[in-house]
């Protein structure tokens, strides 16, 4: 038998690469997980071997590099609140950034070639158009997006200079759980807005507070395109199979191409519950762009990949499963 391809999950005990470690091993990869814990969950690691480490730490990198031989590398390890990086720059420089680097830099050591990146939609600002192409200028509003487009640069500068091979995908808003139910969203604080309607529906949070209502949309609250985990990490399988026929750094967005308001959100969610969701209208938050909404074509044609959870009441519905009966 041939032996598996190992992947290198870092920041698999969080909500996406946890999704991603169960989606490797189904799809028959080995699966190593680094992670510092900071804001993963021990619940969330079912697959793979864990390796608890800081990509900060150059001597734990090695030691993991030189002990098991990686085919590629998935990154999903980072602080991502944008409040949060608007207070503290500094924490998301050094942990983003600096972390990127000293991977990037192990990977170098240990010839590993191909590495699969964590952006965001964050890196391009306030759209210029309706439907957001990799083309649009990337003009990041906060320090959140532009620590993640220092991470792009530095893969564009590798991929020219020591033939890394990467893709840099940039997921619009993450969303939903695995219909298994026995892994979720579960960020604390939570900065998300469905599983904060959820748990607003739940009593587990007070009301929910709608963060600015005079934005220039249909009804003043902010649009987002919502991708459901499981199409991200689909997204992430094909990307493996991608760069072995594709040499460079190439960006994709990930999103779904269709744009919700607040409001939206909040009623889709009270149809799927068949509740009410307390909320309030509140000021806008520091940082934010009124409206981001995909165009995932160029990801669709170059990965054959096209999300399955199209309608946003299914995404919710699965988001709903886990928050009803949740684990961690
Ligand atoms: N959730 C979204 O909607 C969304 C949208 C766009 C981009 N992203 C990106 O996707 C990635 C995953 O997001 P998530 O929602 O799963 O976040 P998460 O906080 O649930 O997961 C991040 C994981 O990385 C680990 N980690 C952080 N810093 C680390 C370090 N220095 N060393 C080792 N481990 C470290 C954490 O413990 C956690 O398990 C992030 O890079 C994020 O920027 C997420």
């Amino acid at each position: 038998m041939r032996e598996a391809k190992q992947i290198l999950v870092c920041g698999g005990a969080g909500y996406i690469g946890s999704h991603m470690a169960k989606m490797l091993a189904e799809a028959g990869y080995g699966v190593t997980v680094l992670d510092n814990l900071s804001t993963g969950n021990r619940e969330a690691l079912k697959w793979g071997e864990f390796v608890r480490a800081d990509l900060r730490d150059p001597e734990a990198l090695d030691n993991l590099f030189s002990h098991k031989s990686f085919y590629a590398v998935m990154h999903f390890a980072a602080l991502i609140q944008v409040g949060e990086s608007v207070a503290k720059p500094a924490e998301y420089y050094d942990n983003n950034v600096i972390g990127a680097y000293r991977l990037l830099e192990a990977m170098r050591a240990h010839d590993v070639d191909r590495f699969v990146f964590s952006s965001t939609a964050a890196v391009y600002g306030e759209p210029q158009q309706e439907q957001i192409t990799e083309d649009h200028p990337l003009q990041p509003l906060n320090p959140y997006g532009r620590t993640k487009l220092h991470m792009e640069r530095m893969l564009e500068d590798y991929a020219t200079a020591y033939q890394m091979r990467s893709v840099r995908f940039r997921y619009f808003n993450a969303a939903g759980a695995d219909p298994s139910g026995e892994i979720g969203e579960s960020h604390d604080p939570e900065s998300h807005l469905i599983p904060n309607v959820l748990m607003a529906v739940l009593g587990e949070a007070p009301q929910l507070s709608i963060f600015g209502h005079d934005y220039p949309t249909r009804d003043g609250t902010a649009v987002r395109d919502y991708i459901h985990v499981h199409d991200l990490a689909a997204a992430h399988l094909a990307a493996i199979d991608y760069m072995d026929a594709n040499t460079g750094s190439t960006a994709f967005n990930l999103g779904n191409g269709t744009g919700f308001t607040v409001k939206e959100i909040i009623e889709a969610a009270e149809k799927v519950t068949g509740r009410q969701v307390p909320h309030t209208l509140g000021e806008r938050r520091a940082g934010d762009a009124a409206i981001l909404v995909a165009d995932s074509a160029k990801a669709q044609e170059a990965l054959k990949w096209t999300p399955e959870y199209i309608e946003v009441g299914g995404i919710i519905e699965t988001a709903w499963q886990w928050h009803r009966d949740r684990k961690y």
